[in-house]
């Protein structure tokens, strides 16, 4: 059975290194099965948000719930848990170890998941042919194109098919096409279910998405599912321009 509470919600989240405040008063409720871009100047907190939507920075205020826990109420092992069973992370720069085969990089994701290797393997064989590697299973990362290390990264991250993948400009580093191809990718992951978070600089990536959040100096300066601003102190204004799906362009 599908739990009923939202996959990501936070509220009145701040983090701020110094005197920095990458995220002032941020609110931010994900439901189950949406997908969502962040958009935002550069410096405006949407990795900080990721982040903290990843459970990778903890906030300075403001509380944290994925998938329905309290971030700040669980111990480092079990916010550990929470992460290898609920969330799949997609970087920029793929992260992917230097002369690993593609089929072992992803199979390392299952290390302590307590199964075989065997069954890691063929998981992983799995997850590499859902991302259309399949011919590309012993190619080490320098016998890839950036396009397809992505689609590893990106088979790595939903091997134990986790409710939310979480990506931070997963085209940033790729030409239009590949970008193209990684999109698709995740339209298709979250057809089949899983809500997805991408952060994008692209206007037309960020057009083609059903929700988008922007963020401005750390704060949500408008979110297109609530039709305007979306801090805790407007969110009442909000209401009436409920429906107002009228994009305005996407700040970059
Ligand atoms: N670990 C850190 N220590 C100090 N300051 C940080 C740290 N991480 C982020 N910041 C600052 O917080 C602000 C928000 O950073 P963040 O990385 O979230 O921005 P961003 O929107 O992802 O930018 P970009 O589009 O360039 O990736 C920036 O001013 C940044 O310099
Ligand atoms: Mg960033």
């Amino acid at each position: 059975m599908t739990p009923n509470w939202p996959v990501v919600e936070l509220a009145g989240v701040s983090k701020t290194y110094g005197a920095v405040a990458a995220l002032a008063d941020a609110e931010l409720v994900v439901e189950r099965g949406e997908l969502l871009g962040i958009v935002g100047p550069s410096g405006s907190g949407k990795s900080t948000l990721l982040n903290i939507m990843g459970t990778l920075a903890r906030p300075t205020a403001g509380t944290v719930r994925i998938d329905g826990h309290a971030v700040a109420e669980l111990s480092d092992r079990e916010l550990s848990a929470l992460r290898a069973q609920s969330i799949g992370f997609v970087f920029q720069s793929f992260h992917l170890a230097p002369g690993v085969p593609a089929l072992d990089s992803v199979a390392d994701g299952l290390l302590y998941s307590g199964r075989s290797r065997g069954e890691r393997r063929g998981l992983a064989e799995r997850a590499l042919r859902r991302v259309g590697l399949g011919h590309r299973l012993h190619n080490e990362p320098h016998q890839l194109s950036g396009g397809e290390k992505q689609r590893v990264a990106i088979a790595r991250a939903v091997l134990g098919d986790p409710p939310l993948l979480l990506a931070d400009e997963p085209t940033g580093a790729l030409d239009s096409k590949s970008g193209a191809v990684v999109m698709e990718l995740l339209h298709e992951l979250h057809r089949a279910g899983t809500t997805v978070v991408v952060i994008t600089h692209d206007r037309d990536i960020a057009a083609s998405l059903p929700r988008e959040v922007r963020l401005k100096d750390g704060r949500v300066e408008h979110d297109s599912a609530t039709g305007t601003y979306a801090t805790r102190t407007t969110a009442t204004a909000t209401a009436t321009a409920t429906g107002d799906r009228v994009r305005r362009g996407v700040g970059v």
